[in-house]
């Protein structure tokens, strides 16, 4: 049988500032996705990366006093950095400063031309670099200060006059609406799609794929003087991973993304002007872009002027790796807003973490080490609890993935914390440490389904914690496949276990 494709993406994320909190939640999210995908034994494509032209950036290279490509090669490291710190599991990782996307992007442009939905005009109206986007007047709002903003984003917009290419964007409002109607899945949550959706039958403008005020950008082919629009060489960057333009590669057959996931900013590029390009250039669509919501610190937006961007780095070195993974994806209904706090991010670590899940595995595994001869006990006749159990772990994987299909982080880890409260129920109840003095063969079989469950557990939660719940695995001597097929054979009695540790110590906050 052949494997079903799942090419999934973050968006390429800007080198003008050092990674964050924000960027490393897609990046988090997009990877459980990817390695759930594994898991089930899909063939996977996951792609994350940076975007290096445009205004901004150039502005940033400018003011570090630093050639905008050594700048771009510094900050680019950054961002590779952030990924492996996160055990971030992609596939590629895409810069458009690399070779292969200029390529790509000008064999678009071409594309584009050659199918008549390129002219030269002027552009006139607003600019905001920080957003590197055009703005109609209605869509700003000018401050008690006098400057104006773009709504939104709160992004200063200037007033720009220059000549450039246009998209013919216009054209393409009945084919986009259309597409959306008959593919309702394809933008999601659904207030998002609502907004998409009326924002495109409000009616659209065509869009300046160009510019000439600066040059730190993609040649436009036959025209020098211009520089290709940041957001078009971007979002090519998704086809040029895929070996645009020849589509001859090992990873041609990818296209059409399964998923664009993206923070709710950024949902127009990816539901209006990318769908649309790809349609003048003629190729399929991807079938979903999931935009995510905005994460605040302590209360704040995180932004230059109050310094409080936080660098999940350090994190990770205080509170363990997956402690951060888990509550990223825990915390928030995923595509809702939230907000960090070392409170928040302390009290899902010991409730969830270290009492939770830690303190079951730690409770069963240390107590076969030591009186039930350190290996995965025999199990005899079950008795209703011990089926109850089982039966939960038995349905756990196909909520799992019912939540996952729906992109809810939360809801799966919902469904993974009510099979560990009853097994804390369960193992309190068969008092296994009672059993041990009148029963070792029922205190056998008690310990036996406590391991099975925990088995279940740790298979399930790998996308999300790969680290611990590799040791998990470690400590039940499950074997090298840990794909959810595993789970069919039944786990082998008289295995014997390695020396189990603690998976998550406690967090004990000074003062
Ligand atoms: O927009 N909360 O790059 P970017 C949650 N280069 N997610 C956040 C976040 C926050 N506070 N801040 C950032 C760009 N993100 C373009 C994309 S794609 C072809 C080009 C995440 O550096 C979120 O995914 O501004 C958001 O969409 C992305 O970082 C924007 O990163
Ligand atoms: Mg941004």
């Amino acid at each position: 049988m052949k494997k079903q494709s799942y090419y999934i993406s973050t968006p390429i994320y800007y080198v003008n500032g050092a990674p964050h909190l924000g960027h490393a939640y897609t990046s988090t999210a997009a990877d459980a996705l990817a390695r759930w995908n594994r898991l089930e034994g899909h063939n996977v494509f996951f792609l994350t990366g940076t975007d290096e032209h445009g205004q901004k950036v150039e502005a940033a290279a400018r003011a570090a006093g630093i050639d905008p490509q050594e700048f771009t090669d510094r900050v680019s490291a950054d961002f590779q950095d952030m990924a492996r710190v996160m055990n971030i599991s992609n596939d590629d990782f895409i810069r458009t400063t690399e070779a292969r996307h200029k390529k790509s992007a000008q064999a678009l442009w071409a594309k584009l031309q050659e199918s008549g939905a390129i002219y030269l005009g002027k552009y006139e109206g607003w600019y905001a670099v920080r957003d590197e986007a055009f703005y109609d007047e209605e869509e700003t709002t000018v401050k008690p200060d006098g400057t104006r903003v773009a709504t939104a984003s709160g992004a200063e917009v200037k007033w720009v006059v220059e000549p450039s290419y246009f998209f013919k964007l216009s054209a393409f409002q009945d084919k986009l609406l259309a597409h959306y109607e008959a593919n309702p899945g394809f933008i999601a949550p659904q207030a998002k799609r609502n907004e998409v959706v009326s924002f495109v039958k409000s009616g659209l403008r065509d869009l300046s794929i160009s510019r000439t005020s600066f040059s730190w950008g993609i040649p436009v082919p036959g025209d020098e003087r211009h520089v290709m629009y940041v957001w078009l060489d971007a979002l090519q960057n998704y086809l040029t991973a895929c070996g645009y333009p020849e589509m001859t590669g090992p990873r041609a057959h990818f296209w059409p993304a399964s998923l664009h996931l993206v923070g709710k900013e950024i949902i127009r590029f990816h539901a209006v002007y990318w769908p649309a390009f790809l349609m003048a250039a003629g190729m399929d669509l991807p079938q979903r872009v999931f935009s995510h919501g905005w994460w605040t610190v302590e209360g704040e937006k995180m932004s230059k002027s109050l310094g409080n961007f936080i660098d999940v780095r350090p994190l990770v070195a205080e509170f363990g790796l997956d402690q951060v993974r888990y509550f990223l994806l825990r915390e928030v209904p995923f595509g809702n807003d939230g907000d960090f706090s070392r409170k928040a991010l302390i009290g899902r670590i010991n409730a969830d973490l270290a009492n939770g899940l830690g303190n079951l595995a730690q409770r069963t595994l240390s107590f076969i080490a030591k009186n039930a001869g350190g290996a995965v006990p025999p199990k005899g006749e079950l008795h209703e609890a011990d089926h109850v159990l089982l039966a939960l772990a038995d349905e756990l994987p196909e909520k799992v993935r019912a939540a996952m299909e729906r992109i809810a982080f939360h809801e799966a880890l919902n469904e993974i914390w009510r099979v560990i409260a009853a097994a804390d129920a369960y193992i309190d109840h068969q008092a296994p440490w009672s059993l041990r003095k009148t029963d070792t063969a029922r205190m056998n079989t008690v310990l036996y389904t406590l391991c099975a469950v925990l088995r279940v557990l740790g298979v399930v939660l790998q996308p999300f914690m790969p680290e611990a719940m590799g040791k998990l695995l470690d400590y039940l001597a499950v074997g090298e496949d840990r794909s959810l097929a595993a789970l069919d054979a039944p786990l082998a009695e008289g295995t014997p276990l390695p020396t189990p540790s603690g998976l998550f110590p406690r967090v004990v906050e000074a003062g």
